[in-house]
């Protein structure tokens, strides 16, 4: 072969490499999730961690699409709730995957009073308000910060909030990074800042099941709850303001349980839930990143450890799971074949002087870090 033939080749060969390596990696990262009905483009992006742990995420909703995790073999499965497609996410979900806000969980009557202003949101939950409103912000396109963005590590997810969307006072400036961490981590670093006096209570609101999303109801996970305490609720489960003890009751967590143990035990709290559905006070100190949560999963070995900065953690029992939605890859999610651990500021803290401030003033950042981290036993 002539110098300037191999010369060539080799150029061609190493084009070759270079656009087949680029072009993985932005597949890898980056690919079309579809449109929303006004046309807008919406992308599922990849992070994925050296031990082949890997999130989609979409900017739709700052929906956790999948989230892949080894158990004990070293096999990886889904491990949460979600749907193949963006028109699936659209038409009805119950908040799979989703970021939540501007104020997650609910609100007593859709109503508050702040600097002697009184606010009205919308009744989307019978006589309350609840994740935010009618378009939350799990149903809003978020911009990417691919700048601030690692691809395949994190992704920097910015909204604006204008002052009256959804009833709630102020612009409010929200950045939400998602990462996967070399430690098997989920890590979601919240922050906000707003012109006017406002209330946010930010929240992500993943359908965990550690033996796999769509396998089988989620009653033999055993969980751990930090807290000796949690918010007891009315027939709309709102806090009636008490913060009660678990002891002696099926609220308690504080030693590993079965979920399915004591859920359909004749208590009252039980039953206006219909199952788990409140929020625990957790027993670390306000606003310290600790350990929140820890839940196992016998037949996989996985287990999840939830680290929050928040005050209280929702956990919810699926319970309005009825088979009506079908899931990824045609399965249907039947009653509880899902639990979610939301980190939050308790509910209707506007209307609780008592509960922890979800007020945020204007000069003041509103920041939150809640980390989901998988291992296996
Ligand atoms: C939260 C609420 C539940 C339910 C789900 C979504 O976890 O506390 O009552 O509304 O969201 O279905």
């Amino acid at each position: 072969m002539k110098t300037s033939t191999l010369f060539t080749t080799t150029l061609l060969i190493l084009a070759l490499l270079f656009t087949s390596c680029t072009r993985q990696e932005s597949t890898m990262t980056k690919q079309s999730f579809g449109k929303t009905p006004d046309g807008t483009e919406v992308f599922l992006y990849t992070l994925r961690n050296k031990d082949g742990m890997e999130a989609r995420i979409t900017n739709y909703g700052g929906i956790v699409v999948s989230l892949l995790v080894k158990d004990r073999a070293g096999k990886l499965a889904d491990v949460v709730l979600g749907f193949d497609s963006l028109a699936s996410y659209i038409k009805d979900t119950p908040y799979f995957g989703a970021l939540v806000g501007r104020y997650g969980n609910r609100i007593g009557k859709g109503e508050f009073q702040l600097a002697g202003v009184k606010y009205t949101l919308a009744k989307n939950n019978g006589a309350n308000h609840l994740h935010g409103g009618l378009k939350g912000f799990d149903k809003v396109v978020w911009s990417v910060d691919e700048k601030a963005s690692v691809p395949g590590e994190s992704l920097v997810l910015t909204y604006l909030s204008r002052d009256g969307e959804e009833g709630y006072p102020g612009n409010l400036a929200v950045r939400v990074v998602y990462s996967v961490t070399n430690d098997n981590a989920l890590r979601i670093d919240y922050s906000a800042s707003t012109d006017k006096v406002t209330v946010v209570n930010l929240t992500h609101h993943s359908y965990f099941n550690l033996a796999g999303a769509g396998s089988s109801a989620i009653l033999d996970h055993e969980l751990f709850i930090d807290a000796g305490r949690f918010t007891p609720v009315d027939s709309g489960l709102i806090p009636t303001g008490e913060l009660k003890s678990v002891v002696g009751t099926p609220m308690d967590f504080t030693a590993q349980t079965a979920i399915g143990a004591r859920i359909n035990e004749n208590y009252e709290q039980l039953q206006k839930g219909g199952g788990y559905d409140h929020n625990w006070v957790l027993n670390k100190p306000l606003a310290s990143m600790e350990l929140a949560a820890r839940v196992y999963e016998k037949s996989s070995g996985r287990t999840m450890e939830v680290l929050t900065s928040e005050p209280g953690l929702q956990f919810y029992s699926g319970n309005f799971l009825n088979g009506t939605h079908v899931g990824k890859g045609g399965v249907k999610y039947q009653h509880r074949y899902g639990f979610c651990l939301e980190t939050q500021h308790f509910p209707d803290s506007p209307n609780k002087p008592g509960f922890p401030t979800t007020v945020l003033e204007p000069g003041k950042t509103y920041s939150s870090t809640t980390i989901y981290r998988f291992s296996t036993k």
